[in-house]
């Protein structure tokens, strides 16, 4: 059993809290966001994410975890995580302040011979500074970078059931005691999914993968950065099967199969969003042109997923007409499914350019209204229900793949609304079953609906 202490309560400090906790170790979390640390201390998790609320209720139930804003315990501590924000600057760049103010205050009191574990996303090259910091402190702390690759919604299972475990450090000890530390979550793995109540995965078998501090830096934005450079690809043919009467889905569906490629993440629709793709793509932007290397396949990624949402509300516009006496209902401010995180969502960005050009805009979302609602226009109408949503409107888009979206009665919802428009965001529906109840389909490079002749208003 180790002492640890994880600074910053986000998506992976929390998660990470709560499965090291239920492993057996002795964990802190720390926060400066006292409102967070005591939703933590009261078993639950200061955001919606599966499962997690279990696995904290258990945590906190049986004292092996605590949240505090006080650093005290680092001083105590075998392993210090930092999995501080790191949000992007008016310039792109990545803000690094919470990453240099929490590694000082830590190493001031960290134990000789302790560890100091990164996990925050970081430019490449940080790491080497911080050690810089600690060096003039005086402390001996040995620093290891091993970024996080969880997705929300699903941060749980990605932390258990992991593809790669990256652990990069210049002192192979302490590269070896933090690999060993991930290594006694393996055994626990189906413990935790019950006490969580996911799903446990069967034959997947990750590695662990260890490298220089720079490296492994490095491959987290480099991840982070071709996974969006694939969705962009996918948008930008969904514009051209637009054009063709091409189908984008079937188009990636036989690309994909190419093993060479992977069909992961070509899927078109209304863009990314997230804390996530967005600020580190810009991050990767800024830190290569630091080093004065031009990154412009990344800045073509960018260009192309924020043209996204204007894409999808002109074919609506040129289907509707003016919008000025037109209702549409915007389904989902999540940028994704399962999380009740709307940062950068493409939901949003929908809903305020129906807005500003004149629709009366209807939002509905199961989980992200509370955490959408200060980057909503005001005018736009916030419904308590999917039922309200969509009541009366011209047309209905669905921008964020909830269960309850794809389980709508799409004879029902026919008769629920005024026109007949149905645009699929992303690409999620069969074009048949909407079609069949006298549905408008419109998809993401799956339809033109000019060129298909579907009747303007
Ligand atoms: C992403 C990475 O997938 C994680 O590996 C990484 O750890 C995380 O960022 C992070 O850096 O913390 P996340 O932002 O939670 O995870 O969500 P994703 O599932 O990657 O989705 C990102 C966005 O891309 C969503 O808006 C999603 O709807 C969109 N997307 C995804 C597409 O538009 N098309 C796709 O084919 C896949």
């Amino acid at each position: 059993m180790s002492n640890i202490a994880i600074i910053g309560s986000g998506y992976v400090g929390t998660t990470l809290a709560a499965i090291l906790a239920n492993c057996g170790h002795k964990v802190t979390a720390i926060d400066i966001d006292e409102k967070k640390t005591s939703i933590i201390n009261s078993g639950k998790a200061p955001f919606y994410e599966r499962g997690l609320d279990f696995l904290l209720l258990e945590a906190v139930r049986n004292g092996r975890l605590q949240a505090t804003s006080s650093y005290e315990h680092t001083s105590s501590s075998d392993i210090v995580f930092s999995c501080v924000g790191t949000p992007d600057n008016p310039d792109g760049s990545s803000n690094l302040q919470y990453v240099f103010a929490s590694a000082k205050k830590a190493a001031k009191l960290m134990p000789r011979g302790s560890i100091f574990v990164q996990k925050s996303t970081v430019p490449v090259g940080t790491g080497g500074r911080v050690e810089k910091e600690f060096s003039k402190i005086g402390k001996n702390v040995s620093y290891i970078s091993s970024p996080e690759f969880l997705r929300e919604g699903s941060a749980i299972a990605d932390m258990l059931w992991f593809d790669r475990v990256v652990v990069g450090g210049e002192n192979a000890i302490a590269v070896r005691k933090v690999v060993d530390l991930y290594r006694s979550i393996e055994g626990c793995r189906k413990h935790l999914a019950d006490i969580g109540s996911i799903k446990a995965l069967e034959g997947v078998q990750g590695s662990y993968v260890t490298t220089s501090r720079n490296s492994a830096e490095l491959i987290k934005v480099t991840s982070n950065a071709f996974l969006a450079l694939k969705i962009s690809f996918a948008n930008s043919i969904a514009k051209l099967a637009d054009q063709t009467d091409a189908d984008v889905n079937e188009v990636m569906d036989a690309v994909g199969a190419d093993k060479r490629i992977g069909r992961a993440f070509l899927n078109a629709g209304r863009g990314y969003g997230g804390g996530c793709f967005p600020k580190d793509v810009s991050g990767l932007i800024a830190s290569a042109t630091e080093h004065s290397v031009d990154m412009p396949i990344m800045t073509a990624a960018t260009e192309v997923n924020e043209s996204m949402p204007g894409y999808i509300a002109n074919r609506v516009m040129k289907h509707l007409g003016a919008l000025d006496s037109k209702k549409v209902a915007i389904l989902g401010l999540a940028f994704k499914a399962g999380t009740s995180d709307s940062r950068r969502s493409p939901g949003v960005a929908l809903a305020n350019i129906f807005d500003h050009d004149g629709a009366e805009v209807r939002v509905y979302d199961p989980r992200a209204v509370s955490e959408a609602r200060n980057d909503l226009r005001k005018t736009v109408f916030i419904c308590a229900s999917l039922q309200e949503a969509i009541s009366g409107v011209d047309a209905i888009l669905v921008a964020t793949e909830w269960q309850e979206f794809l389980d709508m009665d799409f004879s029902k919802l026919k008769g629920i609304m005024k026109g007949n428009l149905f645009v699929d965001c992303q690409n999620i529906y069969s074009i048949a079953r909407i079609e069949s109840v006298g549905l408008n389909y419109l998809g993401v490079g799956r339809r033109g609906v000019i060129k298909e002749g579907i009747n303007h208003e």
